[in-house]
C-alpha cells in the first residue's frame, strides 16, 4: 500500500510516499527564510507560499519515489491544527488528488502525526517504542504530554496554559536581537552560557501538576533586560540564554519524567521542532536513563513538521478504515484549525 502525505499546516510545505512502513521520498520546503524578517510566521504570508510551493514538492516526492500518480492508494493530509489559510492549501490539494484518482481521502491530527513519528518507518530498523509511552509534543505551536496506550488511544495529561515552549524561545530570542526562529539561535548560543547565571522561574512547580507556563519567564527575561540596561553580547548574552533555556527544559524534564511514572510508561517519546535542541536532549537522556526510562526521538526530518508524519498515520488510518468497513473522509472535508487531540 501506497499513501502519499501532506503536511501544510503552518511554514513548512511538505509531501512524502510511504510504501508499507518505507519513506520512499520526503520533500520539505520550509518558508523561515520569508518570515524571519518579521520575528515570526505572518499567516497571510505563510498560505501564498504554500500556493506557490504545493504542485513542484508533490512534483519532488513523485520523482524522489520513482513512481506515477496511478500507483498512489490513498492520500493523507493534516486536517488541522493550524493556521485556516495554510491547512486549506494542503487539504485542497489533497482532495483534488484523491477525487481524480477516485481513492481514498483520510484528513489526519497533526499533534497524532507527531506523537505517532517514530512508529512510522518501519523499515529503517530503529527500535519502536512499546506502549504504553508517554509523549511530549514539543514545539513552536504544543506543548503537550499525552499518555499513548495505543494508535488512538490518546489520554491528556497536560499541556501549557499559554505560551508553547518553542514559542516562549522565539519570543525571548527577539527579545535578545537574535535571528528567527530564536529557539535555534538560542540553542547554540547556550552552549558557552551558565545555566546557573541567572535564576528564571519555574512554573507550576507542584509534583501533581503536569501542566506547563511560560510567559512568567519571558516577562523574567524582560525583567532582566531592564534591570541590565543595554543589550548584552558575548559571555551575558550566552549566560542570558542558557539561563532562560535551562528554565524550559528543566520543567519539560521534570514533569515529562513524572508523568511517564505517572501512567507507569517504559518510555518516553519526544517530538517537535524544540527536541532538536541539545539541552534538552542531553538532559532527557540523563534523567531517562537514572530512572530506568528508554527514550525515542525520531530522527530530526521526523521531529519539525513533515509530511512522512502524515502519510505514516495515514497508512494506519486506512488499515483501519478497511478492517472496520468504515467511510472514508468525504471530498468536502474542512479545516479544523483549532482541534484538540484529547
Ligand atoms: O515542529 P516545528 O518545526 O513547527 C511547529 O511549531 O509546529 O517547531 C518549530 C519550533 C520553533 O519554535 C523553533 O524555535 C523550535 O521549534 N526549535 C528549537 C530548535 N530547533 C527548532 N528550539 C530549541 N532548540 C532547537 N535546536
Ligand atoms: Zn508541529
Amino acid at each position: 500500500m501506497r499513501i502519499l502525505g501532506i503536511e501544510s499546516s503552518c511554514d513548512e510545505c511538505s509531501a512524502a510516499i510511504i510504501e508499507d512502513g518505507k519513506i520512499l521520498s520526503h520533500i520539505i520546503a520550509s518558508q523561515i527564510p520569508l518570515h524571519a524578517k518579521y520575528g515570526g510566521v505572518v499567516p497571510e504570508l505563510a498560505s501564498r507560499a504554500h500556493i506557490v510551493d504545493i504542485v513542484e514538492v508533490l512534483r519532488g516526492a513523485f520523482k524522489e519515489a520513482g513512481i506515477t500518480p496511478e500507483q498512489i492508494d490513498g492520500v493523507a493530509v493534516t486536517q488541522g491544527p493550524g493556521l485556516i489559510g495554510s491547512l486549506l492549501v494542503g487539504l485542497e490539494a489533497a482532495k483534488a488528488f484523491a477525487y481524480v484518482r477516485n481513492i481514498p481521502l483520510i484528513g489526519v491530527h497533526h499533534t497524532e502525526g507527531h506523537l505517532l513519528a517514530p512508529l512510522i518507518d518501519t523499515a529503517s530498523g530503529m527500535e519502536k517504542p512499546t506502549f504504553p509511552f508517554m509523549g511530549l509534543v514539543v514545539s513552536g505551536g504544543h506543548t503537550n504530554l499525552i499518555a499513548v496506550r495505543g494508535i488512538g488511544q490518546y489520554e491528556s495529561i497536560g499541556r501549557t496554559l499559554d505560551d508553547a515552549a518553542g514559542e516562549c524561545l522565539d519570543k525571548v530570542g527577539k527579545m535578545l536581537g537574535l535571528p528567527y526562529p530564536g529557539g535555534v539561535a538560542i540553542d547554540k548560543l547556550s552552549v558557552g552560557g551558565d545555566p546557573q547565571k541567572y535564576d528564571f522561574p519555574r512554573a507550576l512547580p507542584q509534583h501533581d501538576n503536569f501542566d506547563f507556563s511560560f510567559s512568567g519567564l519571558k516577562t523574567s527575561v524582560a525583567t532582566q533586560l531592564r534591570h541590565i540596561g543595554h543589550m548584552p553580547e558575548g559571555q551575558d548574552l550566552a549566560d542570558l540564554c542558557a539561563s532562560a533555556l535551562e528554565a524550559v527544559v528543566d520543567s519539560l524534564a521534570r514533569k515529562t519524567i513524572r508523568a511517564a511514572k505517572k501512567i507507569h510508561a517504559k518510555t518516553i517519546v519526544v517530538a517537535g521542532g524544540v527536541s532538536a535542541n541539545r539541552r534538552l536532549r542531553q538532559r532527557l537522556a540523563d534523567d531517562c536513563a537514572r530512572e530506568n526510562l528508554a527514550l525515542s526521538i525520531p530522527p530530526m526530518k521526523l521531529c519539525t513538521d513533515n509530511a512522512a508524519m502524515i502519510a505514516g498515520l495515514g497508512q494506519y488510518r486506512l488499515k483501519d478504515l478497511v478492517q472496520s468497513h468504515a467511510g472514508f473522509d468525504a471530498f468536502n472535508l474542512q479545516p479544523r484549525p483549532s482541534w484538540n487531540l484529547v
